[in-house]
């Protein structure tokens, strides 16, 4: 997704602009740009590609100011180029404006504009902006604003800077998230925190149709009735380097690493002594005693934590559960009711598909449950609970602790669900929260043996395409090792249930073909057998991975892993480990960009 950062102070802009950016490279881009007003107009340096390019330029052509706005551009309308990169400003340069987000009908604008000798230099919806502002300027900002949204159809953060007014900067909420970074003397705009904190801790969070005015010593908030509104600050008590690489040599390492640590935190905020406290949740007992049906509702990584979500909930609380992609459960006619409960699931708390899936949901009577992030985002504000997974701030586009958290709240979740409606004994809970409470060592453990996992990716790194196959709640897991392979080595994967092979999809098992067999549930350890010699005998080479049954996962497999025993419904938060490490180092091996692969951005704020 793009990135926006804006500053106003006493100090030049220009470094902060450059250093922000930097901080929100990780949302994934194309180009990059700045804007800074020197005195007497707006100057703008913008170039296709990475953001070295820009310091480059901007090294050769210094920006003397101390008002500006930045951005990094990933492409939706228009291809990278530098003419199409932000910031954009307008026929008269008088606006500059960073956008992220969507105009929906730009096109219809543009043509108007057009139509009245207005001449436009990019193919984007954003330069539509710029040129509105000035179109509609007559001497008050915020007016000329107002009456720009008013004919938007979209999403949209937006930074603005203007000539007219030099010494403030004005920051647009619709949909697209957008911080406010309130300083001593200076103030700041983001799409996300790692761009300011080194500066503050103190931020606002633009709502929707809310305009920011920033002046060096003051920040004023409007609703589109031009009436000024009293924003709640809100303190981020995230640590810098968690920010940080920290040493290591990419953030996604980083976060694998700092599983046990994210799932400690998640686990002991709500675990005390053989309790599981959701007293924030307010979902009584007779609304859990009348659900009749769970959706669970998500995108990418968190729709696969959904799917495992899916057999654990069923199995403890024996209620159907149904897990939807929310791009597709948004635009379906889901059978939703006053007695079904939406779980909606995301790391972010941005991603538009999932957000417009709370939104139906709610219009058709259902009460949301999300599991979330970011604090304070836009799905948790959409949500009538939410359950915050303590993962601290997680960089690379990749999830992994982010992930892993997600499965916790959910064991959690469906545990306490459980135990309110009297199906599971006081033995049982507390069989379960030990079994909990032990994950966090066990995934150390795995991690200690990470070296068995770099030498399998050192054999297979150069193979063409790897299959996932999987029965049960491991179909679950391979889902999501399948797409971590995918999304940051760049090599084909499919995940399969292991049952299914034979109906189509093993007509693509030939010679040397790679399949990783997981194998975790005791119960359909022979069956699982079963399938990998399905695949063996046509020529696959197989790692399988188990927690047990060694010397037969040894008979049948070229490869094995095994990772530590636990609960069935719990064996999903080891298993997914030496999946992602392995992702990892196939593509480290690769020389693939880990942090931040080609096309991807770390939060989908658009559909
Ligand atoms: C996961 O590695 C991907 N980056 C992606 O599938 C991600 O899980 C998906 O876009 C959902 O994001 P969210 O959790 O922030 O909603």
């Amino acid at each position: 997704m793009c990135g926006i950062v804006g500053y106003i102070g006493y100090e030049q802009a220009t470094p902060f602009l450059l250093k922000g950016l930097e901080k929100l490279e990780y949302r994934g881009y194309d180009s990059a740009g700045i804007a800074v007003f020197n005195g007497n107009r707006i100057e703008v340096i913008k170039s296709k590609g990475e953001l070295k390019n820009l310091r480059e330029t901007v090294s050769k052509h210094k920006i003397e100011g101390t008002v500006g706005i930045g951005h990094t551009r990933w492409a939706t309308h228009g291809r990278p180029s530098d003419i199409n990169s932000h910031p954009h400003k307008s026929c008269s340069g008088k606006f500059a404006v960073v956008h992220n987000g969507i105009i929906e009908n730009y096109i219809q604008l543009k043509n108007k504009l057009m139509n009245k000798n207005i001449n436009f230099v990019s193919e984007t919806d954003t330069e539509v902006i710029a040129q509105l502002l000035e179109y509609y300027y007559k001497g008050d900002i915020i007016d000329a604003i107002i009456k720009v949204m008013s004919r938007m159809e979209g999403s949209y953060a937006l930074g603005i800077i203007n000539s007219d007014n030099p010494d403030e900067i004005i920051a647009v909420r619709k949909e697209s998230p957008l911080i406010i970074g309130i300083g001593d003397g200076e103030n700041y705009i983001a799409s996300d925190i790692p761009a300011i904190l080194s500066k503050t801790r103190n931020i606002y969070r633009l709502e929707n149709n809310e305009i920011a005015v920033l002046k060096r010593d003051s920040v004023k908030v409007y609703n589109l009735d031009k009436e000024l509104i009293n924003k709640e600050k809100i303190y981020i008590d995230w640590d810098i380097s968690a920010a940080e690489k920290g040493g290591y040599e990419h953030f996604m390492f980083k976060e694998i690493m700092e599983q046990p640590k994210a799932m400690r935190s998640t686990i002991s905020s709500r675990v005390k002594d053989y309790d599981i406290n959701f007293d924030d949740v307010k979902i009584t007992v007779d609304q859990l005693k009348n659900l009749r049906k769970i959706f669970i509702v998500a995108c990418g990584s968190a729709y696969h934590a959904g799917v495992v979500g899916k057999y654990v909930i069923e199995k403890l609380i024996k209620i159907p559960v149904e897990v939807d992609i929310a791009s597709e459960f948004r635009y379906r006619e889901p059978i939703v009711d006053e007695n079904t409960l939406v779980i909606a699931i995301s790391q972010s708390g941005e991603t538009a598909d999932t957000k417009a899936g709370v939104i139906k949901a709610k219009e058709l009577g259902a009460r949301v449950l999300s599991i979330v992030n970011v604090v304070g985002s836009a799905i948790a504000m959409e949500s009538d609970d939410v359950i915050y997974t303590l993962a601290g701030p997680e960089i690379a586009v990749a999830t992994t602790k982010a992930y892993s958290t997600q499965l916790a709240v959910l064991y959690m979740l469906a545990l306490k669900f459980a135990k309110l409606l009297d199906k599971l004994s006081d033995e049982q809970y507390k069989y379960y929260i030990d079994e909990l409470n032990a994950l966090p060592d066990k995934i150390e453990q795995i991690l200690s043996n990470k070296e068995d996992i770099q030498y399998f990716a050192s054999k297979y790194f150069n193979c063409k395409s790897v299959f996932f196959i999987g029965r049960n709640i491991d179909y679950a897991i391979s889902l999501e090792g399948s797409l971590k392979l995918k999304e940051i080595s760049y090599i084909h994967s499919e995940a399969y249930a292991a049952g299914e092979l034979k109906h189509g999809t093993i007509s693509l098992i030939e010679d040397g073909t790679f399949v990783i067999a997981l194998a975790t549930q005791d119960f359909l350890f022979d069956k699982m057998v079963s399938n990998i010699k399905e695949v063996t005998t046509r020529g696959a080479v197989v790692l399988g991975l188990s927690c047990g049954h060694e010397n037969e996962l040894k008979a049948v497999t070229n490869f094995q892993f095994f990772i530590p025993k636990a609960c069935d419904i719990m064996l999903p938060s080891l298993a997914v480990v030496p999946l992602q490490l392995f992702a990892y180092y196939v593509s480290s091996m690769k020389g693939c960009d880990i942090d931040k692969p080609r096309n991807l951005a770390k939060s989908v704020t658009v559909e």
